[in-house]
C-alpha cells in the first residue's frame, strides 16, 4: 500500500465522513432535532409555506412580505410547460413508472434551455425555479396521460401544493388537502447530505449543469432504501390484512431478515421529528377520509417495532406516516416518491448552489482488493 493510501481511512457507506460544510439543514440524530437554516422543522411546518421554505433554503433567510409575493409570482409564471414538453409527456409509454418518467422529463427541461450550462448563481437560481415550478406539471401530466385523461394546464393563481392537486385531479382541492400537501412538501424539502443530495453534489462538483445534478438526484431518490420507502410502506399496509395480523407480519419479516419500510435512519437514532409531526397530522386526515384503519395498523406496527428493535434506535422515519397522509389524499402509491422529489428539488438545488461557491471535485478512492500482476493470456489460449 502506498504512503498516501496508508494515511487514508476506509469508511464503507460514508457513515463517519463529513464531506463539506453546509448552513442549510441541521440534524441532531440523538435528540431528534431538524432545523432549516436554524428554524425548527415544527415551526416551519406549522407556520410557513413550501414556497417560503424554499426561499429560506436558497437565500438562507426568511423573505419579507414583498419578496415572498415576488417569489410566488416568479414561480407561478414558470408553472406551464412548452408544447414540446406536453407532447413529450404524451409520447411516453403509459405503463412506465412515474419515477422513470419524472427523471426523463426533468432531464428534458435542459434541452430547451439555451443557458443550461451557465454555472453562474443567477442562472442556477433561474434554472432551479424552472425545475421547482414545472415538476408538478410533469408528475400530474404523466399521471393523467397514463390514465387516458385530458391533460390539465396549471392554475397560476394557486400555490405549488394546490396547483399540483388541481392538475392531478382536475378539481380545486379543499383547504385541508392543500395544507396537508404543503406540510408534506415543507417536511421533505431538505435533509443534510442524504444519498440523493450527495449524488447531486457529486454531479455538480464536476462543473456539470444543475439539470444534470437534479436528474442524478431523482435516480438516487428512487431506491427503496431512500425515497422509494414511502411507496414500500403503503404496499406493506395493504398487504397486512388487519390490525390483528400486524404482529405476525412483522415477526415474519424479521425471521426472513427483511426490513420494515419506513423504519430506521442513518442519522436519527431517536424519533425522526418529521415523523412525529406527520403522525398527528396523518391521524387527522385519515379520520376525515375514512382511512383510520390504515392509521391504526401503522400505529400497531410502530408498537411491535418499538418492542422488538426500539433499543437498537430503529424508529419510524418520515416515510412511515407520509404514506398514510398521501394515501388519504387519494394519491396513487407510485406517485409518493415523485412527490418526495417535487419537494426535495428545493434542497437539492440549494445544496448545489451552496457547494459551487467553494467547489472541489468530489472524488473518493476505493480500497482495491483484487489481484495484481496477472499474466495476460491471449484469447486464443484461454
Ligand atoms: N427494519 C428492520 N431492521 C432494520 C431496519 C428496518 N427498517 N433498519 C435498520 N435495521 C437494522 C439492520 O438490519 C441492522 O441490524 P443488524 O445490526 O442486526 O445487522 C441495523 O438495524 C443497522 O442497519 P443499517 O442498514 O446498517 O443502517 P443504515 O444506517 O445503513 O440504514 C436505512 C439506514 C434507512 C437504510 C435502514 O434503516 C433501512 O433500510 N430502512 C428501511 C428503508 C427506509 O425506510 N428508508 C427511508 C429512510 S428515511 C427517508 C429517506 O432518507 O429517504
Amino acid at each position: 500500500m502506498s504512503t498516501v493510501m496508508q494515511e487514508m481511512h476506509t469508511d464503507i457507506g460514508l457513515v463517519n465522513t463529513i464531506v463539506a460544510r453546509s448552513s442549510l439543514s441541521f440534524i441532531n440524530g440523538e435528540k431528534g432535532i431538524l432545523e432549516y437554516v436554524g428554524y425548527g422543522i415544527d415551526d416551519l411546518a406549522r407556520q410557513s409555506t413550501f414556497e417560503e421554505t424554499t426561499y429560506l433554503l436558497w437565500n438562507r433567510r426568511l423573505p419579507s412580505r414583498v419578496e415572498l409575493a415576488e417569489f410566488n409570482t416568479l414561480i407561478r409564471s414558470n408553472y406551464d410547460l412548452s408544447e414540446t414538453l406536453w407532447d413529450m409527456i404524451v409520447s411516453l409509454p403509459r405503463d412506465a413508472s412515474p419515477m422513470h418518467a419524472l427523471r426523463t422529463l426533468t432531464s428534458a427541461l435542459a434541452l430547451e434551455d439555451p443557458a443550461a450550462d451557465d454555472p453562474s448563481i443567477e442562472a442556477n437560481t433561474r434554472k432551479s425555479i424552472v425545475m421547482l415550478a414545472k415538476m408538478p406539471a410533469l408528475i400530474a401530466g404523466f399521471d393523467r396521460h397514463r390514465k387516458g385523461l385530458d391533460l390539465i394546464r396549471p392554475n397560476v393563481e394557486a400555490t405549488i401544493a394546490e396547483n399540483f392537486l388541481y392538475m392531478l385531479t382536475g378539481k380545486k382541492p379543499t383547504e385541508r388537502m392543500s395544507r396537508a400537501m404543503d406540510i408534506c412538501l415543507i417536511l421533505h424539502a431538505d435533509h443534510g447530505f442524504n444519498a440523493s443530495t450527495f449524488a447531486s453534489l457529486v454531479t455538480i462538483s464536476t462543473l456539470s449543469d444543475i439539470y444534470s445534478a437534479v436528474t442524478t438526484a431523482i435516480g438516487t431518490l428512487k431506491g427503496p432504501l431512500h425515497g422509494g420507502a414511502n411507496q414500500g410502506v403503503m404496499y406493506m399496509l395493504q398487504e397486512i390484512e388487519s390490525i390483528d395480523a400486524v404482529e405476525e407480519y412483522v415477526l415474519n419479516k424479521f425471521a426472513n431478515k427483511e426490513r420494515i419500510m419506513g423504519f430506521g435512519h442513518r442519522v436519527y437514532k431517536s424519533n425522526d421529528p418529521r415523523a412525529t409531526y406527520l403522525k398527528t397530522f396523518a391521524e387527522g386526515i385519515a379520520q376525515d377520509t375514512g382511512n383510520i384503519d390504515l392509521f391504526n395498523k401503522s400505529q400497531r406496527i410502530e408498537e411491535v417495532m418499538d418492542r422488538e428493535v426500539g433499543s437498537k434506535g430503529i424508529y419510524p422515519n418520515v416515510d412511515f406516516y407520509s404514506a398514510t397522509t398521501y394515501f388519504s389524499l387519494g394519491i396513487d402509491l407510485d406517485l409518493f416518491t415523485p412527490l418526495f422529489a417535487m419537494s426535495r428539488v428545493s434542497g437539492w438545488t440549494a445544496h448545489c448552489m451552496e457547494y459551487l461557491a467553494e467547489n472541489r471535485l468530489i472524488r473518493p478512492r476505493c480500497d482495491y482488493v483484487g489481484p495484481h500482476e496477472q499474466e495476460y493470456v491471449s484469447i486464443s489460449q484461454r
